[in-house]
């Protein structure tokens, strides 16, 4: 290959694909969203969700599937993912997500399995296994520390390293060594000052070295700042299409010694690899797949998901033929996945008001109760008391509307529209026997909750959720999912609250461990439902704890008159630690089917997790000695068995003074000075602020800065729009996208039509130096023509 050809070669050429080169019979591959169903667009392509798909079968959410903790389903499930994604002709899967829910605001939670690295990484092992299986590439996403969506691609995210390795990277560290993924997507934003895709420490010292990686790391669409140092550091494709600029800066950085050029070798060759094998494995492809049992694959996937959260008097599952009224807007009209680049055009969609007839009840109405766009309306309210009236039991089908969750923008409480809780408020006066159905992608406050008898939690349940919902109603199925997330009873109790979504350039990562149920738990913070939580229509004993030094065995019994599936979780904790740590952290789990009556011995193995700290004095992971307590729940706050272990210590280098991180080793983190965090971190805290003079790296909503008063006047009609789209309930993600993009997306994202040198201008212009600017953008148009074409002739 020339230098020419290689270069070109780490760049996309179009939205989806990547560059082909007939002269040496190198083909292209093409990928596609993710994660929860194929979205491969035939004909324009967006990256959020904008233009039409193919129809490929629409699975619960990855928020949704963590709470079945069922690896062999999230294998099934990637294997039917992997199987459409073949038969589409689509080589790379864009997922699945795996981003730690550091905040229950953080609008694309619904994409991701959990608040706890553990299970969110064995959750996405077992999709990519599944996925892989199938000849097609999983792309675990987005690595690493991308849990906040404002200025998602003009933030540096600053937390420590034990944080680091401990909280946001070992659910990685299992995804790439269970699940051998083949292709990671680095994130859009920088952690600790250097961009993920450019950042050594994270793509080579740790994946590739640590990790054991030996796949392609693809930037996320329009994350690569300098390409030159993103391939230095170990980045492999930069997406989607910065047309022949970036490879031109390679060749620039090759030239200078900017970076090697062993290391464009390196790169060309791991993506030549992933190119030619991803080439041969489609070779047998199968066009079309079987929509019927795919559509069961997700109704099942979404039964086995959906958590029971409350049932007073057993009021579920119904009786058969009781009366029931069917409320709620969603009912009619599901809300079954979030927005944004993971949206999927699905096969079929079933609703609880078309299928219910199926069901032996006796439907005495059905009203939708209250308007998606949050306004009260008294004719539809009134409709529906009539009918609830008239009901044994009430079904109420509400939750969070489209426009709460997306990607681009995360939500500003956690709340659901009033208009909801007004109808709710007035039900509860004409008919006690409430049930919920909460459809919601993520936390949400539920002050409401106790209107209700019984409470079912769906998540995000794709195209087949209406009838999983209707089999669990009916106990035609036995819930059996447990919450992945703690449901908190209001947001400021979230350990978060202070430092989330930061609005500057830097995101503190403050609360350093303490994230969801390791906050909680250790600060003692009440919470509404638990991490680990979930009821069943059956009861579950645990006996005969028995620890040994690979793991521990407990004896399951179902106690109860249905079978059923439980849940059992392992948590640790070191009651005498000198290194602060959350009071218990999980460590492992198991999900077990048993006949009603029936009794199991389970057995969950330690691994090489099960005890281990980062140490930041020796670098390496550590044991503390002493005697740790080995505990088997219900949940993470309903302990059923416990048992001790002694372990010795594999250091005596002790990583902290005790005295100088007081707030940490107390778990109360919700105010952190600046000098504990500064400890914490072994360096200065990096100024935040913002500077007068906007950097291609500033996102376009900081045009709010800008010394110009064309780009001021640019900023307003922006923000105008924005705001439009948001009063009316649609939030537009076009603009959101725009808004929080840097100045330097508009060379990478354009196919060419703007290099980096028009880029400088543009920013030169916005900072106040209009004809300066102007004059840079003119010839940097010219230069461009000029060196694309010259270049293309080199590479056709
Ligand atoms: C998202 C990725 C997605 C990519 C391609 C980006 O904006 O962050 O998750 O895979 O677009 O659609």
């Amino acid at each position: 290959m020339t230098i020419e050809e290689k270069a070109a070669f780490l760049s996309g050429k179009g939205e989806w694909q990547t560059r082909e080169f007939d002269r040496l019979g190198i083909p292209s591959i093409f990928c596609s969203d993710g994660p929860h169903g194929i979205r491969k667009q035939a004909g324009a392509g967006d990256h959020l969700g904008l233009n039409a798909s193919l129809p490929a079968t629409c699975f619960p959410t990855a928020a949704t599937i963590a709470n079945s903790w069922d690896e062999k389903l999230g294998e099934e499930l990637g294997e039917t993912l992997g199987e459409e994604a073949m038969s589409q002709g689509v080589n790379v899967l864009l997922g699945p997500g795996l981003n730690i829910k550091r905040s229950p605001l953080c609008g694309r939670n619904f994409e991701y399995f959990s608040e706890d690295p553990y299970l969110a990484g064995k959750m996405a092992a077992s999709y990519v296994r599944g996925i892989q299986s199938k000849g097609v590439y999983a792309c675990p996403k987005h690595y690493a520390v991308n849990s906040q969506e404002l200025r998602r691609m003009a933030m540096d995210s600053v937390l420590d390293e034990r944080t680091l390795r401990e909280i946001y990277l070992t659910g990685f560290e299992i995804a790439v060594k269970e699940g051998k993924a083949k292709t990671i997507m680095s994130a859009y934003n920088e952690v600790n000052g250097t961009y993920a895709n450019e950042n050594k420490h994270l793509l080579t010292d740790i994946l590739r070295d640590e990790f054991g990686f030996d796949g392609i790391v693809i930037t996320d669409w329009g994350a690569s700042n300098d390409h030159a140092l993103g391939v230095a550091a170990g980045s492999n494709l930069e997406m989607p299409n910065p047309g022949l600029d970036s490879a031109r800066e390679l060749i620039a950085a090759v030239e200078s010694g900017k970076i090697s050029i062993e290391d464009v070798d390196a790169r060309v060759d791991e993506l030549l690899d992933a190119v030619m094998t991803l080439y041969v494995n489609a070779q047998n492809k199968k066009d079309g797949f079987d929509v019927e049992a795919h559509h069961k694959v997700a109704r099942r996937a979404a039964e086995e998901s959906t958590v029971l959260l409350k049932n007073e008097e057993n009021i579920l599952p119904l009786k058969p033929g009781a009366k029931v009224a069917i409320i709620g807007d969603f009912a009619f009209v599901p809300r079954y996945q979030g927005a944004g680049s993971s949206m999927v055009n699905p096969t079929k969609i079933e609703t609880v008001s078309e299928i219910i007839g199926r069901y032996d009840l006796q439907v005495v109405g059905s009203s939708r109760g209250y308007s998606r766009s949050g306004a009260d309306d008294a004719a539809t309210k009134k409709e529906a008391m009539d009918i609830a009236a008239k009901a044994d039991v009430v079904l109420f089908f509400f939750g969070l509307n489209e426009d709460s969750e997306s990607e681009g923008m995360d939500r500003t409480h956690m709340r659901i529209p009033q208009n909801q809780i007004n109808l709710l408020q007035e039900l509860g006066q004409v008919n006690p026997n409430l049930v919920g159905v909460i459809s919601a992608g993520s936390a949400i406050e539920m002050p409401w909750h106790h209107y209700f008898k019984a409470l079912l939690h769906c998540y995000l349940n794709g195209q087949a959720g209406a009838g999983a919902v209707l089999s669990i109603l009916t106990g035609d199925a036995n819930p059996s999912g447990k919450l992945s997330e703690t449901i908190p009873r209001r947001y400021e109790d979230t350990p978060a609250y202070r430092y989330y979504p930061s609005k500057e350039r830097t995101s503190e990562y403050r609360e350093s461990l303490y994230v969801g149920y390791r906050y909680y738990d250790t600060a003692e913070i009440p919470v509404l439902y638990p991490f680990g939580f979930g009821l069943s229509y059956t009861d579950f004993e645990y006996s005969d704890i028995n620890v040994t030094e690979d793991g521990v065995s407990f004896t399951l019994t179902n106690a109860g008159k249905r079978d059923g599936a439980e849940i059992s979780q392992l948590y640790v904790s070191l009651p005498s630690a000198n290194v602060f740590r959350p009071k218990k952290e999980l460590k492992g789990f198991s999900k077990v089917f048993l006949r009603a009556g029936e009794r199991k011995k389970v057995t969950i193995a330690f691994d090489d997790k099960t005890f281990r700290y980062w140490n930041v004095k020796t670098n390496k992971w550590e044991v503390e000695g002493g005697e740790y307590q080995i505990m088997i729940g219900a949940s993470s706050t309903d302990i059923r068995l416990s048992a001790g272990i002694k372990k010795a210590a594999t250091t005596d280098v002790l990583p902290y003074e005790k005295e100088a991180l007081s707030t940490y080793y107390s778990g109360k983190i919700q105010t952190v000075s600046d000098k504990e965090f500064e400890t914490l971190l072994g360096k200065p805290i990096p100024d935040g602020k913002w500077s007068g003079q906007l950097s291609a790296n500033d996102a376009i909503c900081q045009l709010y800065y800008a010394k110009s008063g064309l780009a001021r006047f640019a900023y307003n009609r922006l923000t105008a729009i924005k705001k439009k789209a948001d009063s009316k309930g649609k939030p537009d993600l076009n603009i959101l996208f725009i808004y929080n993009m840097p100045f330097r997306a508009m060379a990478k994202m354009t196919g060419g039509a703007v290099s980096m040198d028009m880029v400088d201008g543009i920013v030169t212009l916005v900072n106040g130096r209009f004809f300066k600017g102007l004059g840079k953008i003119i010839s940097g148009y010219f230069r461009n023509s000029k060196l694309n074409k010259q270049f293309e002739s080199k590479i056709k």
